[in-house]
């Protein structure tokens, strides 16, 4: 069931404190943009959800807009009107309780967003205790109400030293922001528009204006590359323990790193040191120390130590060994045991892939196919020179290279250069009784 709240996430600042040249909320945590996590928390309650951008504006909402319809994007005119308070001039929500969200604050869920409905006063607004509160407006609180907040650029050394922080969600009376957005003046230290002004303002008129104290691991904002790998750390160690409670075994789970996209089915096993990335999909299969999957399905197989599968590859009943890479291809009961590289290829039920195989796929403009079919044995240390279509039942010898071009069913194929045999030469050239 939706509430009937707005929410307002906050994401046309630069982030300069990232020093990139990415905007700061498409910075990525477990393979997607920090944005995403809190528009998937407010989509979950609410079908008013409005984004406020400007920095890379159109970067911004093209990213958000592969996972999300009809969300609202705002444009803030930085220029006139900077800062947080700048940010929520012009918003038009549907519904009278407004919950404003900071996008740099990926850790947020639905559980601690519905917190701030419990409340009948004209303002919620979160707090955090922290020892090092460095780098967040300091909330000052008196009697279990809050007066005010006070940027730390803009604080004396006595504020500074408060320990309760804004965390940057806020839950408001649409009539408030109403009354004092339009009000809100730029006159401080990084001259522009606070937000977290209107609560001074509102605390001198008499409004009610409740701290809700909230844990730092699900409030916690992202300024700094470091905040980024402390944040995902946290998304990714969620995103273990809910695949573990859904029955996917894992081995030493603090190494593996899996994405917001991967998805189990049945039961998997994963070692440790395993990389899943991308929309990738795993069904009772077994993915062995350190291989690294990315963007593919994975079926009935196993694979691995070090198998590196590459996007767009479809794995069904097939066993993947050691130092075996894969490119967008489909293999259906195959066994490709050790150290190959299989590209743009589709090998069919049956097949046997000796070691040292390798698909030339590319002459250096274009890639090409290969197609091998079933029951097809190609030797180790085979090349298969792209385009390439072998039929069902084949042999290939080991070393042999197979040139471009179309081949039938129940053949050896065979290319070896004959042996020559130079009779005496190991004594002529090391000498008698030597070593070599
Ligand atoms: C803000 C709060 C601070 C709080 C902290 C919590 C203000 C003035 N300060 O500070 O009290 O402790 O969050 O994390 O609000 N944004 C815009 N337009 C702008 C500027 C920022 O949309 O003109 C967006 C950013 O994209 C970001 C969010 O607002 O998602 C917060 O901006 P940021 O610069 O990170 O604010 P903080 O300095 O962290
Ligand atoms: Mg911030």
């Amino acid at each position: 069931m939706h509430h009937p709240l707005s929410i307002v996430i906050l994401a046309a600042g630069k982030g300069s404190r990232m020093k990139s040249p990415k905007a700061k909320v498409l910075h990525e945590i477990c393979g997607r943009e920090m944005l995403y996590y809190s528009i998937k928390a407010a989509r979950e309650i609410t079908d008013d959800v409005i984004v406020v951008v400007a920095h890379q504006k159109d970067a911004v909402i093209r990213a958000m807009e592969k996972y999300f319809n009809g969300l609202t994007f705002i444009t803030q005119d930085t220029d006139s009107f900077p800062g947080t308070g700048g940010a929520m001039m012009g918003i038009q929500p549907k519904y009278g309780d407004v919950l404003v969200l900071n996008g740099d604050m990926p850790l947020i869920t639905r559980t601690s967003i519905d917190a701030f409905m419990s409340s009948e006063s004209d303002i919620v607004m979160s707090v955090i205790p922290l020892d090092n509160p460095s780098g967040y407006g300091r909330v000052i609180i008196e009697n279990n109400h809050v007066l005010r907040i006070v940027e730390e650029k803009d604080a004396n050394d006595a504020e500074k030293a408060v320990q309760t922080v804004n965390a940057g969600i806020y839950a408001f009376k649409h009539h408030v922001l109403e009354t004092y957005i339009p009000r809100l003046s730029n006159a401080n230290a990084q001259s522009e528009y606070y937000l977290t002004d209107v609560i001074a303002m509102a605390r001198n008129d008499g409004l009610t204006i409740a701290p809700l104290y909230v844990e730092e691991v699900e409030f916690k904002g992202v300024n700094s590359k470091n905040d980024l790998s402390n944040a995902e750390m946290i998304m990714m160690d969620r995103l273990r323990r809910d695949w573990m409670d859904a029955g996917v075994i894992m081995q030493l789970p603090h190494t593996i790193y899996i994405e917001e996209g991967v998805k189990f089915e049945g039961e998997c096993i994963i070692e440790n040191g395993v990389r899943l990335c991308g929309n990738t999909l795993i069904v009772n299969s077994h993915i062995k120390a350190h291989s690294v999957i990315e963007e593919s399905v994975i079926r009935d197989s196993d694979m691995g130590p070090m198998a590196h599968i590459r996007p767009l590859s479809v794995i069904e009943e097939t066993h993947i060994g050691n130092f075996v890479e894969v490119k967008k291809s489909t293999l259906t009961g195959v066994k490709a045991g050790h150290l190959s590289y299989l590209g743009d290829a589709i090998i069919g039920e049956g097949s046997n892939i000796g070691a040292g195989t390798i698909t030339c796929n590319y002459d250096g403009k274009k890639k090409y196919q290969t197609i091998i079919g079933k029951n097809v044995f190609v030797g180790s240390d085979t090349q298969l020179v792209a385009p390439v279509e072998i039929a069902d039942n084949v042999m290939i010898a080991a070393g042999t290279t197979v040139t471009s071009g179309k081949y039938e069913s129940d053949i050896l194929i065979l290319s070896r250069t004959p042996i020559r045999k130079v009779v005496g030469f190991f004594t002529k050239f090391f000498g008698k009784g030597q070593q070599c």
